[in-house]
């Protein structure tokens, strides 16, 4: 059994990572240690900040993750910016910003970092593509969940069990490629 570090305060992002790993030879030990969240552009740029400034100070293996919320009508916002706006505006004020819109198209996206414990790190994306519900809805999840509909359902993320959630979504496509990657002999 191998152990891996998710380096997070997020449980809801803990919780979908045990259940994608159940088959595999995993142990996931969560670690809350905190990096500051790079004001950038990209997931990427915010993931390579926080995996350098992690290793620094943590030698084993370990993975972290950024993801985001990008809505098409309001060019992309809130991106990299979505934990601050999901405390400040939350999700009635994404509801009521996207009354005025037509196009409640959105993407998630999702960036895992990985540092081997040695000398390498690497990322991982995924995305899902859906829209911005009417109203919130669902119980299930964290963060924008209730607001999110995946593209090829009408249920919102908060409305899918885990699994469910996992099969589509960009962390969980995002994860298929760290795992393909862990599995490469
Ligand atoms: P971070 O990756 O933890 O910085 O997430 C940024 C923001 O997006 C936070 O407010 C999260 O709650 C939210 N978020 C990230 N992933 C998801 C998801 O899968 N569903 C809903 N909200 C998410």
């Amino acid at each position: 059994m191998k152990t891996l570090y998710f380096i997070t305060g997020n449980e809801g992002k803990v919780i979908e990572l045990q259940e994608k790993l159940k088959p595999l030879n995993y142990t996931i030990l969560q670690k809350d240690l905190g990096y500051p969240e790079l004001q950038a552009d990209t997931l990427e740029e915010v993931a390579t900040y926080g995996l350098n400034h992690v290793k620094a100070s943590f030698s084993k293996p370990f993975i972290l993750e950024d993801a985001g919320l990008f809505i098409t009508a309001l060019k992309g916002f809130p991106g990299v910016y979505s934990k601050f706006v999901y405390f400040t505006l939350g999700l009635g004020g994404i509801l009521q910003l996207m009354n005025q819109y037509k196009n409640r198209q959105a993407i998630f996206r999702s960036v895992y970092g990985y540092y081997d414990g040695k000398d390498s790190i690497h990322l991982f994306n995924g995305e899902c593509s859906g829209v911005i519900s009417q109203e919130k809805r669902g119980s299930h999840g964290f963060g924008y969940d209730p607001i999110f509909v995946p593209n090829g359902d009408v249920r919102t993320f908060a409305e899918l069990t885990i699994s469910e959630k996992n099969l589509v979504s960009h962390r969980g496509r995002a994860l298929d490629q760290l795992i393909a990657f862990l599995q490469k002999p």
